[in-house]
């Protein structure tokens, strides 16, 4: 069997398969985000390990065997954290998130013209360089005791194996990597007052990067030695989990982030668009993304704030769209990525009318999600556009939202049949390869499809017309908000 862990925002997962990629079962633990400032988001890296545990724990209740005879683990996890560590690896602050904006002025900085060449990519405030470079500023006497700098996935390697290595895919958005290369660049490192030796080995997310410690082996009852592959930051594994690696096909993922994906057949960036180059984690490969802060985040927010659970919010709606609402909602809750690079914007809900309900809030929460997604296609250019999008995270849950993407986005929308296709499942994929050597080709299969959402030509103006609309307010309210 092959364990897949997916250390994701709001939980993580850990999803047991067998030799034939069955899912043999899967259990998640919650992890919670803390918001101490404006545009801060972080989370106590210890609190990584308690969920790995709780994981580990629930899989070993329910599937002992199974567990035993795991023979390969594949990490995926949240990209982006600057989790900080000093002598003997202890964690020195908070890790930042990938939705922590608070280090816009310090991504300005290392936004130039030598940056975008060697990473491919615009420094944002998101990525892991500049929050390293805010400590360095800010809390200069954390900054004096770094002596590793990992990626939350590899923290959990470090405590899993004992080795702090990363993959490509993860080590991609960092702004500390040659990109082209798959190498860390020493000149990027140098200008955030780091050198190679704060960074984590760089492997294949495919290829072996330890082996499990026979504690945590004991402890949970598997094998001692078990290989850990590389794994993939979680976009990466998500397309591994969808069999997404040729060019001209890709994903939507609509988790507390929204991602469109697409894979390419080299290494082509587009740093004056917002839009993201990374490794693939398979070798060889690279791909390109458009990033929302909030996609099933803003559902989050507005379930707590109705408090109802997203899925009883979206049970309020009718089966399929009908058309656009008149209410508009800007999804930058946390700031925004792609296509504008704003961290200091925040999101803002338009036109609310005496009976407004929440049926039309929930509607139009997710239509502004869907226009951001439009956004990040548009962002990326017609070149090697996929004809259809797999969707995957929590979002997928909804059809209505997928025939919606569907509309806005004019693309057909294909839904893995029930199952389990997301990042904990691409990982495991990725340990599976690592452990066996079996090629991605062989592994990498397209899931079979439970569901396709075709555009409706009829409501094709209409989104489209409200896209605009869409588009025109953020100025407005960049202007209103500063
Ligand atoms: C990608 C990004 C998010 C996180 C979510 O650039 O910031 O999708 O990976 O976990």
């Amino acid at each position: 069997t092959y364990l897949g862990l997916d250390l994701g925002t709001s939980s993580l997962k850990a999803l047991l398969v067998d030799g034939d990629q069955r899912v043999i079962g899967s259990f998640t633990a919650p992890l919670e985000v803390t918001r101490p400032a404006f545009g801060w988001s972080e989370q106590d890296p210890d609190t990584w390990i308690a969920a790995c545990e709780a994981a580990l724990e629930g899989l070993r209740a329910a599937h002992p065997a199974e567990l035993a005879a795991a023979e390969g683990i594949g990490l995926s996890g949240q990209m982006h954290g600057a989790t900080l560590l000093g002598a003997d690896d202890a964690v020195l602050r908070p890790c930042m998130l990938w939705n922590d904006t608070r280090s816009a002025a310090e991504a300005r900085a290392l936004d130039d013209a030598e940056a975008r060449s060697i990473t491919g990519n615009i420094v944002f405030p998101g990525f892991t360089a500049p929050k390293v470079a805010w400590v360095r500023e800010h809390e200069p006497e954390v900054f004096a005791k770094v002596r590793r700098v990992l990626l939350p996935k590899d923290y959990l390697r470090l405590w899993l194996t004992g080795e702090a290595v990363s993959d490509m895919s993860d080590a991609a958005g960092t702004a500390w990597l040659d990109t082209g290369a798959r190498a860390w660049s020493p000149r990027m490192l140098e200008r955030t007052g780091l050198d190679l030796s704060h960074m984590p080995r760089l492997v294949e997310g495919t290829e072996n990067s330890g082996s499990l410690r026979p504690e945590i082996a004991s402890r949970f009852g598997m094998k001692p030695g078990v290989m850990v592959a590389g794994g993939g930051g979680d976009n990466a594994a998500s397309a591994v989990g969808v069999g997404v690696s040729e060019p001209g096909t890709g994903f939507v993922s609509l988790g507390t982030s929204g991602v469109l994906f697409t894979a390419t057949r080299g290494y082509d960036p587009a740093p004056d668009t917002a839009i993201h180059t990374f490794c693939h984690a398979i070798p060889g490969l690279w791909h390109k993304m458009g990033v929302t802060l909030s996609a099933a985040g803003s559902i989050e927010w507005l379930s707590q704030l109705l408090k109802e659970k997203p899925g009883d919010l979206t049970a309020a709606l009718p089966a399929a769209p009908e058309g656009p609402g008149r209410l508009l909602f800007l999804p930058y809750l946390s700031g925004e990525r792609t296509p504008h690079n704003d961290a200091e914007i925040r999101g803002v809900l338009a036109g609310l009318e005496a009976d407004t309900d929440r049926a039309a809030m929930v509607q139009a929460v997710m239509e502004g999600v869907a226009f951001s997604m439009r956004d990040c296609l548009a962002a990326g250019g017609a070149a090697d556009r996929p004809s259809r999008l797999v969707a995957v995270g929590a979002g997928s849950r909804s059809p209505y939202w997928l025939q919606l993407l569907a509309d806005v986005l004019e693309t057909e929308i294909v839904l893995p049949q029930a199952g389990d296709f997301g990042a904990a499942f691409g990982a495991a994929r990725l340990g599976l390869c690592a452990a066996t050597g079996a090629s991605a080709s062989q592994v990498m299969t397209a899931p079979p499809l439970a569901r396709s959402f075709a555009p409706n030509a009829a409501h094709r103006d209409a989104y489209a017309t409200a896209y605009a609309r869409y588009r025109a307010l953020y100025p407005a309210v960049k202007s209103a908000l500063g």
